[in-house]
């Protein structure tokens, strides 16, 4: 499956549930490994991205039953984890190798992460840096600069200290080394990011405060075991609502979604284009909150433009938003968002490039891009960049194409979202 061939939708119809939310996910199996006791994990992604997970705090000697989308976790509390006999794979998952250097930073014993081609390109210093500063000893590639990193865990001190870049990854890895050192580990963001290890951390019994853009945790306090329930994925939702902009006469409704603010910018940017979204039925599941979104295709959307500060909260949806922008009229500007450089693939220019095949005209620049929309984009041979979030909007996009069009490693949806195709074709049938 991994090339698959696709063509303008004529009907796109429908109700689904998007998969489960992959960071909430990862959090859960981290949270409950490290709590003592047993806690259970409910609608679980099965998702090649969320199993890394789980296979390292395996390799770490926690018992995880594992039936279906619901998963039981034996934690064994702070210092329960054993040294891996082996060097622990994270597959692709930035969230798993980041979150984890946290955890083995104050493990007493020797760990070796790595990753796959993609993983291995990621920047490290991020998080080596302020483990470092804990009195963690991390070495890396290239000048401790990428994976694989060697940890050898040790006593840490708790630290005050300013994140250069808005990072989820690396402030959860900061959080949970804090767990670690005894005193008070404060964290600033320079501006917020997903905040979902701040709601579900004190859940689980730490303690920890949010001042604005502040998060202190205090450390030497084991964690206790919880049931939690995963809402559905936003991120995976948001190729289904542009796809319903883009298709004339298309109607969806998502069911089960979270819409933790951190996390639903892409919707007030939407809105911005003159999109017609309605968010109903919003209800709390295990402290996130979650809601039915109903979106439907309308006259063409409008250009915008989008600087830095809005950035972290729709970090994950650029591509999909740039297919939006390549049929909104006028020209969408995006600026101030480097970090997509830094994903699973280069996102700016994997977008820019796939885009311009199918005949947008697309500038790049080092901090993001400029899209001349227009009213006819052409189906092509297109790429995913083994991204499943670039394979996810060229499929988007190809709904919206006149033609035909191929799209090569289309099995890196798997990465977050195996059944995506299932529901494309449903919806468009
Ligand atoms: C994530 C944080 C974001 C996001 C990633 C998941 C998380 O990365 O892009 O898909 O679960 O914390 P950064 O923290 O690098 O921005």
């Amino acid at each position: 499956m991994d090339r698959i061939e696709l063509s303008k939708a004529r009907v796109f119809r429908g109700e689904f549930s998007p998969p489960p939310d992959k960071s909430i996910s990862h959090r859960s199996v981290i949270f409950s490994s490290l709590a003592k006791g047993a806690s259970t994990v409910r609608n679980f992604l099965r998702a090649n991205d969320t199993l890394s997970t789980v296979n390292a705090f395996r390799a770490l000697g926690i018992d995880i039953v594992d039936e279906d989308t619901t998963l039981t976790i034996h934690g064994k509390g702070l210092y329960g984890l054993s040294e891996p006999r082996d060097v622990i794979d994270c597959g692709n998952s930035g969230t798993t190798i980041r979150l984890l250097s946290g955890v083995l930073s104050g493990s007493p014993f020797f760990s070796i992460l790595t990753g796959d081609g993609s993983l291995r390109t990621r920047p490290m210093a991020r998080v080596i840096s302020p483990l470092s500063l804990m009195g963690a000893r991390i070495m890396a590639r290239d000048n401790d600069r990428y994976p694989p990193l060697a940890i050898k865990g040790d006593n840490l001190k708790p630290i005050a200290y300013a994140m250069p870049v808005a990072s989820a990854q690396v402030k959860s890895s900061l959080l949970l080394a804090g767990l670690y050192a005894e005193g008070d580990t404060e964290i600033v963001e320079p501006i917020k990011s997903r905040d979902h290890s701040e709601k579900m951390l004190p859940a689980f019994g730490a303690e920890l405060s949010v001042e604005g853009l502040k998060t202190i945790v205090r450390g030497g306090r084991e964690l206790c075991p919880l049931d939690t329930h995963v809402p559905g994925d936003f991120s995976s939702a948001a190729f289904f609502i542009v796809a319903a902009l883009l298709i004339p006469g298309a109607e969806i409704t998502a069911r089960n979604v979270g819409i933790n603010p951190t996390r639903t910018g892409l919707l007030e940017v939407l809105r911005n284009m003159g999109a017609v979204i309605e968010v109903s039925n919003i209800r709390d599941v295990s402290g996130e909150p979650v809601a039915d979104i109903y979106c439907r295709g309308k006259a063409a959307l409008k250009a915008v433009s989008i600087t830095g500060k809005a950035v972290p909260a729709l970090i994950d949806e650029f591509p999909i938003l740039c297919v939006a922008a390549a049929m909104a009229e006028g020209t969408t500007t995006i600026k101030g968002a480097e970090e997509l450089r830094l994903k699973e693939s280069d996102r700016i220019k994997a977008i820019a490039t796939e885009l311009r095949k199918m005949g947008v005209a697309i500038e790049e620049y080092p901090d993001g891009l400029s899209i001349k929309g227009t009213d006819k984009i052409q189906g092509a041979e297109v790429e995913s960049h083994g991204d499943h979030r670039i394979a996810m909007s060229m499929t988007v996009a190809s709904l919206a194409a006149e033609g035909r069009t191929v799209l090569h490693g289309a099995s890196a949806v798997d990465i977050s979202f195996p059944g995506f195709f299932d529901i494309i074709g449903r919806l468009s049938s």
